[in-house]
């Protein structure tokens, strides 16, 4: 058995965003690139950089275009690709070299995806996959920021679901993160909630379920409200609720009170249900954290620079010049109120100021598309040249999410809904569901599985459609399913406990051939870079498409590669091969926010 060693292959790191010892398609590259070198004068470097992997291992692994490479040079492409097809001498890391047309096509070799790749997956362990990239940068990430007494709907929760991927995502590539939750905690609403609340407060109801009896409350006195109105033609509860606003805003004692314990109660249960979806944040901020003079600066600001004009005794700011359809944002209205956006220009003002963000994601649903192209154009005329590093994460409707009892209205009801459902179809399967230790917890968190994946399966600027049913189904590319998978797997290594695979170098993988284990291996060696991929584009479904296809893979590998019944080489070498497996689906299952399950 050759001994291959990527700690000791890595002569010199060609790039600095290449981690041989972290990615073995880095490794492979170097390698690539260093047989090409030889025939053309182009730096290691660069050709490494023009290395992309094939759509399609049908192709082979890993391409390398020669259009990109020998731009400048004027040759017959595909007699050159031929040529150095030729030329480059196979090894234990590249099996077969072929061109197709001006491309140059390589396959890595199974030697090194087994005897190399294997024991690296299995050593990172949760690590596989993480890649140091952010270089200790700073990204601060805004996700989910419900209004506090006004319902949760489903744009908070793919907020919430698509953020809580992001930062797990980019604190795995070496940034630091700012888990930041943007509330809903100010406005004419509390004094309505005040004033409803020396209605229909109940102190115990608040202590037990803040969100849910602040949101009765705030329906109920809206209708006194209206009432009111109509009866009366106008609202003393109305005027008493603008009261208690200008109190909170004046900085009043017993208003500011009330408003704290509403805001800290409620931060309390959201903390609580974010937890199961394992989501904490770094800091809870919101519209009433923004300071007042901060507000009054952006304003003063944008006077100095001539920014504002007046139209009909309001005040815009016409961005038209920088582009027709940003249009003419009103920020403050002819009746005096002021709108959100000089807010959310003071607000990323002092965030910079604050947490000196490389990059800062606002992960808000492309209904809001216009106002924060705004946002990013008023600063950039504020000169503010961080502008470039702001990045919006869209992402489209849901449409029909509701529960047996009718609507949905907090994230609590959808994690609930989705247990109490996943209950049902597993205690269908009688005998299965009496060998599960604790089943609410795990229906708890196949149910999250099947949310969180239906949501991020498709591009998230897409639009989607909620079935219970097709969500909570055990087969399809659904989040039961990918449960299953994991634990399947699970179940194959307690099985054979008995097998010692600790001791990596003992286990003789040339007993594996069989190219469903070979393809399943290729796929491995992607994760890295499937990662590296999602941190560009902010797409979780590319990390939810790659998981099935393994998944898929590992299931036309059982059909062949059995480890009970096997001789203990073989044994060996077939289970380090589906643990290597497990824990890239473990990986990808965690950094996607789901908890992957043992047994199911
Ligand atoms: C190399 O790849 C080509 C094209 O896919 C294939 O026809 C050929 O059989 C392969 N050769 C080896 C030795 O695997
Ligand atoms: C609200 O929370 C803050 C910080 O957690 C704490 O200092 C404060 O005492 C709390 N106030 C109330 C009224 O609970
Ligand atoms: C306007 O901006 C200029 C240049 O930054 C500054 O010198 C001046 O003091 C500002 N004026 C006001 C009124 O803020
Ligand atoms: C999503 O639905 C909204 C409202 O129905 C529609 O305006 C939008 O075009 C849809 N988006 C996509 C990508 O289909
Ligand atoms: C497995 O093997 C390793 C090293 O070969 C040894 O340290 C460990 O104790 C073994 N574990 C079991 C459960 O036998
Ligand atoms: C590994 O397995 C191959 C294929 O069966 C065999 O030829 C070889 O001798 C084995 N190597 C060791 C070190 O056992």
């Amino acid at each position: 058995m050759i001994k291959l060693n990527i700690r000791l292959i890595c002569k010199r790191c060609i790039s600095s965003a290449s981690f041989p010892r972290l990615n073995g398609i880095d490794l492979i590259k170097e390698r690539i690139a260093d047989k090409v070198s030889k025939f053309c004068d182009i730096e290691p470097n660069e050709i490494t950089k023009s290395i992309d992997l094939t759509n399609n291992l049908d192709k082979g692994d890993l391409i390398i275009p020669l259009p990109k490479i020998l731009k400048d040079k004027k040759c017959d492409l595909k007699a050159t690709a031929k040529e150095w097809c030729e030329n480059i001498k196979r090894d234990d890391y590249i099996s077969n070299v072929t061109a197709s047309g001006p491309f140059i096509q390589f396959e890595i070799n199974p030697k090194f995806l087994f005897q190399e790749l294997v024991p690296n997956i299995l050593s990172l362990g949760g690590n596989y996959g993480s890649l140091p990239l952010g270089n200790d940068k700073t990204a601060l990430i805004e996700f989910s920021s419900p209004n506090i007494a006004k319902p949760f709907h489903a744009g908070h929760l793919r907020s919430t679901i698509i953020g809580g991927f992001l930062s797990n995502l980019y604190q795995k590539f070496g940034w630091n993160v700012v888990r930041m939750n943007y509330l809903g905690d100010w406005g004419k609403q509390f004094g309505i909630l005040a004033v409803g609340y020396q209605k229909y407060g109940d102190e115990n109801k608040l202590l037990k379920n803040p969100i849910n009896h602040l949101f009765e409350i705030y329906v109920r006195i809206n209708k006194d409200i209206e009432n009111e109105k109509r009866d009366f033609g106008e609202s003393e509860l109305d005027k008493r609720a603008k009261k208690f606003f200008r109190d909170l805003e004046d900085g009043q004692k017993d208003a500011i009170e009330l408003w704290t314990k509403f805001r800290n109660l409620s931060i309390e249960k959201y903390t609580e249900t974010y937890k199961r979806l394992n989501i904490y944040y770094d800091v809870y901020s919101g519209e009433s954290q923004v300071a007042k003079d901060a507000i009054e600066k952006v304003h003063l600001n944008l006077i100095n620079k001539s920014l504002i004009q007046d139209s009909n005794g309001a005040q815009i700011i016409d961005l038209t010049e920088s582009e027709k359809a940003l249009g003419k944002v009103v920020i403050k209205k002819s009746d005096g109120t002021s709108l959100y956006i000089t807010r959310d220009v003071a607000a990323a003002i002092e965030r910079k100021e604050t947490y000196h963000f490389d990059r800062m994601i606002y992960v808000v649903a492309s209904q809001q598309d216009l106002h924060l192209k705004q946002l990013f154009e008023i600063l950039r005329l504020l000169d503010y040249e961080w502008t470039d590093s702001l990045v919006h994460v869209n992402f489209g409707m849901v449409q029909g999410m509701s529960t047996r009892k009718g609507t949905v209205v907090f994230l609590d009801n959808i994690l609930e809904e989705a247990k109490n459902q996943m209950l049902t179809v597993m205690s269908k399967s009688d005998h299965k569901f009496a060998q599960i230790e604790n089943p609410e917890y795990v229906a708890d968190l196949i149910g999250i599985s099947a949310v969180m994946i239906q949501d991020m399966q498709g591009k998230r600027i897409n639009n989607y459609s909620f079935n219970w049913e097709r969500i909570l189904s055990f087969e399809g590319d659904t989040g039961p399913y990918l449960q299953y998978a994991h634990s399947r797997l699970k179940s194959i290594e307690d099985k054979n406990s008995n097998i010692n695979i600790t001791d990596l170098s003992a286990i003789n993988f040339s007993l594996i051939k069989e190219p469903e284990a070979i393809t399943l291996m290729r796929l491995l060696s992607r994760y890295p870079e499937v990662l590296k991929k999602c941190i560009e584009t902010h797409e979780p479904s590319t990390v939810v498409t790659y998981l099935f296809k393994v998944a898929h893979q590992v299931s036309t590998c059982y059909r062949k590669l059995w480890v009970s019944g096997q001789d203990e080489d073989t044994a060996m070498a077939r289970l380090a091969l589906y643990a290597a497996s497990r824990q890239v689906l473990h990986n990808g299952m965690t950094i996607l926010g789901i908890t992957p399950v043992d047994r199911m």
